[in-house]
């Protein structure tokens, strides 16, 4: 098959990208680079079309070379980070928006299948658990802060991606559930698994935001693609939202604890755990209903939270 991945250059991306050439498809990357890198792709660099380009102008997508021969648009081009959420909310909003709905454009214009890479902030802070696809959004006063400029994109994409689908697109949204494996940015503007494991390699130390209470459940990301590429693959499920997660649920706590365990028997180095100023908007938890994941791509996530510590750890070693 002939597949465009906007974003392909990036965390998620990278990885979707490599697992699809690997099967044998024709993929096209577009990406600007903005937090995505070279690196990413180096391994499948000669296999792939990249598209050096904003993934929010229409112009971008002229530069698909037959693009009525592409079946499935893999739309995960956006700004992603917490960090951003707080300090560029109009860029999030932006790019996040403007990118969906040019990719859903050009998806609807070539007849290609999509799939939206939504995520659980698209719920805000709703506090029924577990998170199905039916339920509200939830989000606060933009007076107080302005997080929620990511998870309203999402949700406003996932608005447009609909009606994309009453109109007659084939389209499918999912929602992954705090994705971690290697090329995460652990950096400041990364996100937690990365920011812990490398701040206890550099600095011996792993820092909690806020009191620790918080917990997440964590998606491999071998796990992530593998269920991304089915709701590609999947025939008649137009419409579908599907999370992609794991119902173990780990408090930030927890996790900085067993980080720092982690890379003591692995480095011999003696780590602490400390706690940081938290965000405001962050959620007290993020539970996934599963059902969908199940029913309909028969999928599970399979690497355990062990496993996936390690060989993320490995990688940054
Ligand atoms: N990582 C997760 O756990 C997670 C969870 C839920 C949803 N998501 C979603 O999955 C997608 C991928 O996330 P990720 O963690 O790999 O993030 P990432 O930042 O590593 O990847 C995003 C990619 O989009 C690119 N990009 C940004 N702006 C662009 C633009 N204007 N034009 C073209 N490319 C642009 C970046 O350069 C980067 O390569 C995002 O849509 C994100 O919101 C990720």
């Amino acid at each position: 098959m002939r597949i465009l991945v906007t974003g392909g250059a990036g965390f998620l991306g990278s990885s979707l990208v490599e697992f699809l050439v690997e099967h044998g498809h024709d993929v096209t990357v577009l990406d600007n680079f903005w937090r995505g890198r070279k690196e990413n792709l180096q391994r499948i660099e000669q296999s792939i079309t990249l598209v050096e380009a904003d993934a929010c102008l229409s112009s971008s997508y002229q530069r698909i070379a037959n693009p009525e021969t592409i079946d499935i648009v893999y739309h995960l081009a956006a700004i992603n980070g917490t960090k951003w959420f707080h300090e560029e909310p109009r860029l999030v909003m932006d790019v996040n928006l403007n990118s969906t709905l040019r990719s859903l454009e050009f998806a609807e214009q070539n007849n290609c299948r999509y799939v939206f890479t939504s995520s659980p902030e698209s719920f805000g802070e709703s506090e029924v658990m577990p998170l199905g696809a039916d339920e509200s959004a939830v989000f606060s006063a933009p007076q107080h802060h302005q997080r929620h400029a990511y998870g309203a994109s999402k949700y406003l994409g996932e608005i447009a991606v609909q009606h994309a689908v009453r109109k007659g697109l084939d389209a499918r949204i999912v929602r992954p559930f705090n994705g971690y494996g290697p090329r995460l940015l652990g950096n400041e503007y990364g996100q937690v698994v990365s920011m812990m494991i490398k701040s206890a390699l550099e600095e011996g130390v792993v820092i909690v935001h806020g009191d620790g209470s918080q917990t997440r459940s964590l998606t491999y990301i071998d796990d992530l693609v593998r269920g991304i590429v089915a709701s590609g693959d999947i025939e008649d499920i137009s419409g579908s939202c599907i999370n992609l997660g794991t119902e173990d649920e780990i408090s930030m706590f927890d996790l900085a604890k067993r980080i720092a365990s982690l890379v003591e028997q692995e480095t011999g180095q003696a780590i602490c755990v400390e706690f940081g100023n938290g965000y405001p908007g962050d959620s007290k938890r993020r539970l996934p209903n599963l059902l969908q994941a199940q029913n309909h791509l028969h999928w599970k996530a399979e690497v355990s939270l062990e496993e996936g510590l390690l060989q993320t750890l490995r990688s940054m070693l």
